[in-house]
């Protein structure tokens, strides 16, 4: 009797266990038969309380019985448990799994705008005469932007639709020249300082950006010349441009004297006449002259023992010529697609 419930049971529990292993949470349901066979009331432990309640003569032979099919299920169960477990932790690891050889994500680099690498290209030609870089406000007094450099106050550049002013003596500086005198006020000659930074004016369009940059230079020695002033701008041309045809036209600053503008022979048609020179043959590059000594009194220079030259070149134009960039607000709309192709 005992025999057959017991064959029963083992041929149960197997077909369980197996059901169970065929499903997704074949743990869960291997625990739910462990304990539908050995827990408090379970199967096993039910009948091994009945093996109690027998005989003692029929007690040992039962007792063996019951416990050879406990054994067996246990083993089973246990053997079946070891294995779903396995099968959980391989099916994580293959969800998981890290191809290591893929290729990574490669970061974006940026690259410097085209106004700062032209910036840097004249910086470093100017470097070799000796020319150190100085920055000053962009945020400057009347008095630095106008007053010291000689402009006087009926100037027109003075006027407030050329002037973007912030406060009667505030404004923002219309060019990069007041950081000449900030610099003279604190340093005694011989200098030769090179002064690149963003200028405001009230102007807008293709050609002009209210917002542009300028590079400011200054040379201050005893015995100082024209010629001097020449040889350097000259050579920036040439090694700049790679054009060695320049001019100087007689021009007039309030803080030069003599004046002069800069123009290289047009690089594109050399000198025949094209439509980037306007028919000129010319391109006119830079504003320059000879410090004016009413400029050398405002900052403290003896202005019989020193001279001095000065220009002040436009970032932009030059940029434009050299890199054949047709709008000057290009620059300033920060389109990747424009910058990328100056990487
Ligand atoms: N500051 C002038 C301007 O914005 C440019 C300039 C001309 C600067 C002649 C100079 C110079 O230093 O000597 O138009």
């Amino acid at each position: 009797m005992i025999r057959e419930t017991l064959e029963k049971l083992s041929k149960e529990a197997a077909e369980q266990i197996n059901e169970a292993l065929a499903k997704e949470n074949a743990l869960e349901m291997l625990e739910r038969i462990r304990v539908l066979y050995f827990g408090r009331k379970g199967k096993i432990t039910e009948l091994l309380k009945d093996v109690g309640k027998l005989s003692q003569a029929e007690r040992p032979e039962a007792g063996s019985l019951v416990n050879q099919v406990k054994k067996s299920i246990e083993a089973s169960l246990e053997s079946a448990i070891q294995g779903a477990k396995k099968r959980k932790r391989e099916s994580r690891l293959k969800s998981e799994r890290l191809d290591v050889t893929l290729p990574g994500k490669s970061p974006k680099i940026g690259s410097l705008h085209p106004l700062t690498q032209i910036e840097r290209d004249i910086s470093a030609i100017f470097a070799r005469f000796g020319f150190s870089v100085v920055r000053g406000p962009e945020v400057e007094t009347d008095w630095y932007n106008f007053e010291s450099l000689n402009i006087p106050k009926d100037h027109p550049s003075r006027d407030m639709q050329d002037t973007i002013y912030i406060s009667n003596d505030l404004l923002l500086r219309t060019h990069t020249s007041p950081v000449q005198i900030r610099v003279m006020q604190q340093v005694k000659p011989p200098l030769r300082i090179l002064c690149p930074g963003a200028v405001y004016r009230h102007d807008f369009d293709a050609s002009h950006s209210p917002m542009f940059h300028q590079i400011e230079g200054l040379l201050v020695d005893e015995e100082v010349t024209f010629g001097d002033l020449k040889g350097v701008l000259g050579f920036f041309a040439r090694e700049f441009f790679h054009e060695s045809k320049v001019r100087f036209r007689p021009s007039f600053f309030p803080f030069t004297e003599p004046s002069a503008e800069m123009d290289i022979q047009c690089f594109i048609c050399h000198g025949k006449g094209c439509v980037v020179c306007k028919q000129s043959g010319w391109m006119e590059i830079l504003g320059c002259g000879m410090v004016d000594p009413s400029v050398f009194k405002h900052v403290g220079y003896d202005a019989e023992r020193y001279q001095g030259f000065a220009f002040g070149i436009g970032i932009e134009r030059p940029a434009m010529l050299k890199l054949g960039i047709p709008d000057i607000r290009l620059f300033f709309d920060n389109d990747v697609r424009f910058l990328r192709q100056f990487q």
